[in-house]
């Protein structure tokens, strides 16, 4: 699919973006924006999650802004008249689903299932994305990872994107709900979270290059697949517009896969300075580890023509661009 089949999608629709102001989402707001759709964020600005105003700073197009917690917000008039509902509000914190488990029950089921229920009552035919994580796979018995590998999260956050998506599949299979899901793997870019690890571990990294300062890499051999934000968000609006693409769930992959303290040594020569320290896993982190993860996205990439563009190097010099211009409001 081609960027005119997404203007042809999305151009005029009416959208919504639930979780628009953090990472992901601000950064498929502003996408939506530029494809000429008419496009509702709403978002509660969680303190300790990655939403920013300052994320849709200079977005093109009809944008609209709704701070609103969908815990406990009325949903009907925010989903009423849409076309299209992308489900981007989340608790997205391993570590945090483990300190505070019940949080991340409201924050990804209870608002997953509102958003659904708000759909069945007033607004049937809306297509709904889920951005989901690869999380569910747990700790992979093979690479790459495929949609058949067995579901077997390693921390809460996992266990409740699992049932998450199983809300989705019901809600389609009862009342004809329509939707799909993506299962994301670490996705990096201008607007993502960075004055801590909440969001990935590669926030504190930026951070601290950024700074000046030297930054931690833990063991460095566990391999990950990295999707540039844009990337993922092409896919998310492809999910939203392929026909063939609803009622599917589908891994999102970043193409070549990269051990952890490579992917250090590449972003230090892409800065052009920095230093890093390889130390022991932390016992804590240790036990919700996943190992080394690789998504095999071939279904996506064949029911929607998609696949990641950007290549690692130039990911990591876009989002390091875009901070050295943006740095105080992320800090
Ligand atoms: N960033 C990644 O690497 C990654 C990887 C895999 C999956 N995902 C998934 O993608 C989605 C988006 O992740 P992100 O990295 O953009 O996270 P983020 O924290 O940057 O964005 C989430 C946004 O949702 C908002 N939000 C949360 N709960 C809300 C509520 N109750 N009401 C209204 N708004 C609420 C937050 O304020 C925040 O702005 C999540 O579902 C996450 O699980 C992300």
């Amino acid at each position: 699919m081609t960027e005119t089949t997404l203007r042809a999608a999305y151009a005029g629709a009416r959208a919504i973006v639930a979780g628009g102001l953090g990472f992901i989402g601000s950064n498929l707001a502003r996408r939506l924006g530029t494809l000429g759709a008419d496009v509702l964020v709403v978002d509660a600005l969680l303190p300790d999650l990655g939403g920013n105003r300052h994320n849709l700073d200079g977005a093109q197009g009809r944008i609209a802004v709704e701070i609103a917690d969908l815990r406990t917000a009325d949903i009907a008039p925010f989903v009423a008249g849409r076309q299209y509902l992308f489900n981007l509000a989340a608790q997205t914190s391993h570590q945090g689903s483990m300190d505070a488990p019940l949080d991340d029950l409201d924050l990804n089921c209870r608002v997953a299932l509102r958003l659904l229920e708000a759909c069945r009552k007033a607004s049937p035919t809306v297509a709904v994305v889920f951005a989901s994580t690869r999380q569910v796979y747990g700790r992979p018995n093979y690479l790459p990872v495929d949609e058949r590998h067995p579901v077997a999260p390693v921390d809460v956050n996992g266990v409740h994107k699992l049932a998450a998506e199983a809300y989705h599949t019901l809600y389609r299979k009862v009342y004809g709900v329509k939707s799909s899901v993506l299962r994301l793997t670490n996705t990096y870019g201008p607007r993502m979270r960075i004055k801590d690890a909440r969001q990935t571990f590669l926030g504190v990294w930026l951070r601290a290059v950024l700074e000046g300062r030297r930054f931690e890499v833990w063991e460095g051999e566990q391999l990950r697949d990295l999707t540039y934000v844009d990337d993922a968000v092409d896919a998310l609006l492809l999910a939203g517009a392929a026909p063939k693409a609803e009622g599917g769930v589908f891994n999102i992959g970043g193409g070549r896969r990269v051990a952890l303290k490579h992917l250090a040594k590449t972003l230090v020569a892409v800065h052009g300075g920095g230093d890093y320290s390889i130390e022991p896993f932390p016992a804590t982190r240790k036990r919700i580890d996943i190992g080394d993860y690789h998504a095999d996205d071939r279904l996506f990439r064949r029911i929607t023509g998609w696949k990641p563009r950007v290549a690692l190097k130039d990911g990591l010099a876009r989002t390091l661009d875009y901070y050295r211009g943006n740095l105080a409001p992320y800090l």
